[in-house]
């Protein structure tokens, strides 16, 4: 198998990622900033579908009306050129000094004014380029010291904030739904909405939470120890993943945002198998673009950077035949079978038992060997090393 993308693939990149000139703390760029209509033509190239962007990754920040228009529409035309969509757009709260306190949950009430202008004008211009996902990732929207908030007016402050943009997204017929991103600290030292429980918990008190959800990043729930995957399962449950954030992390330390699957393998075969499979039992499956938010390392010249975006897309479509052979194999089914995985599933109380007949099942506490079930094991070594097996394509 070649591995090419096709646009059917549904793979697409912010426009910061292969923008990235490797601007760090310790270091100034190693590669200019390439012109937005170029990255444009080289996804195309590269058999990418789509790209995103926040807003100031297009149009520096404080540009006039006319310099902003003429970009959008310079850009718009490269998008019809080369059939390229925008299936997402986020906003930059995070850069400009202004936001040092963050956006929504700045102590400052004139920042917090400010921020949410410069989302719903966003809003306009991703609801233009047709985009159906609006990412928010509140970067700044924390704090390195307990004393420097109060917690509560925060989360307060964050409630209107996104249940302002999401009832202007309803009041204008917009086709598009919010999708937060989590992430436990980097820049801030602790950030709100640290990971998915946590957003999800605040999704659930909006007033206009039906069309709020996710975007998990890999590296991000993996800062915070997290696995995952099963992350995206509980997102996907809640009907909440909206969108994802695919890259690499290895282990606790600075957000690396490396290619996807240079961090933890293992853990990427097991999302992928989750993204194109589903669940083993069946329920809701994801079935939106899959996004990359990755940085070609600050090593790499120009030709490295795409040479790192296709790396994405290659590792991402392995990974698919890899989890495709898993499913399919007998052996696996016998696996599966072993470890009971399939009667999971099944509901614990049968749905024709009136509790009362569960109560007197003499067979289900009284009458039960106890020992014998607690002695039988699981398989699941066997059944793990065989997904092993099938991602190293030992089989
Ligand atoms: C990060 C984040 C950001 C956000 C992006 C969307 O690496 O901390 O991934 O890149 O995804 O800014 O707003
Ligand atoms: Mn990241
Ligand atoms: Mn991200």
């Amino acid at each position: 198998m070649s591995y090419q993308p096709t646009r059917d693939d549904h793979f697409s990149f912010g426009l910061w990622t292969v923008d990235w000139t490797g601007q760090d703390q310790f270091g100034s760029a190693t590669r200019p900033h390439f012109d937005p209509v170029e990255v444009v033509h080289k996804l195309d190239e590269i058999g990418a579908w789509g790209i995103t962007f926040h807003d100031d990754d297009l149009v520096p920040f404080g540009s006039d009306a006319a310099t902003r228009d003429s970009i959008i529409r310079r850009f718009s035309k490269a998008l019809d050129e080369t059939g390229i969509v925008v299936e997402m757009v986020t906003t930059n709260t995070f850069s400009h000094p202004i936001f040092k306190d963050g956006s929504f949950t700045s102590n400052d009430r004139r920042v917090r004014r400010f921020g949410l202008r410069k989302v719903l004008r966003n809003v306009d211009l991703a609801a233009e380029l047709g985009a159906t996902t609006f990412v928010m990732w509140g970067g700044r929207e924390g704090a390195e010291y307990d004393s420097a908030k109060d917690v509560f007016a925060a989360l307060q402050r964050y409630r209107e904030g996104i249940d302002t943009v999401a009832g202007y997204i309803k009041d204008k017929g917009y086709n598009l739904r919010i999708a937060l991103e989590p992430k436990p600290n980097e820049p801030r030292g602790d950030i709100l909405l640290p990971t998915v429980g946590h957003a999800l918990a605040f999704i659930a008190e909006l007033e206009n939470g039906d069309i709020v959800g996710l975007n998990p990043e890999v590296g991000h729930e993996q800062m915070a120890v997290l696995n995952y995957t099963t992350g995206l399962a509980q997102a996907l449950w809640a009907n909440k993943l909206f969108h994802i954030d695919l890259n690499g992390q290895k282990g606790v330390k600075y957000d690396q945002d490396l290619v996807f699957g240079h961090g933890d393998l293992f853990s990427a075969f097991g999302t992928v198998d989750l993204l194109e499979n589903g669940f083993p039992g069946g329920g809701p499956t994801y079935t939106g673009p899959r996004h990359f938010d990755y940085k070609p390392s600050r090593t790499e010249d120009i030709e490295g950077v795409w040479e790192s975006a296709k790396a994405n897309m290659r590792t991402y479509l392995i990974l698919a035949e890899r989890a495709k052979a898993f499913r399919a194999d007998p052996r696996v089914a016998e696996a599966l079978a072993y470890s009971k995985v399939l009667e999971l599933s099944e509901p614990t109380v049968g749905a024709n038992e009136p509790l009362d007949a569960f109560l007197a099942d003499r067979s289900v506490f009284e009458d039960l060997d106890v020992d014998a079930v607690a002695a039988r094991g699981f398989g699941y070594v066997a059944l793990n090393q065989l997904a092993l097996d099938h991602m190293l394509g030992a089989v």
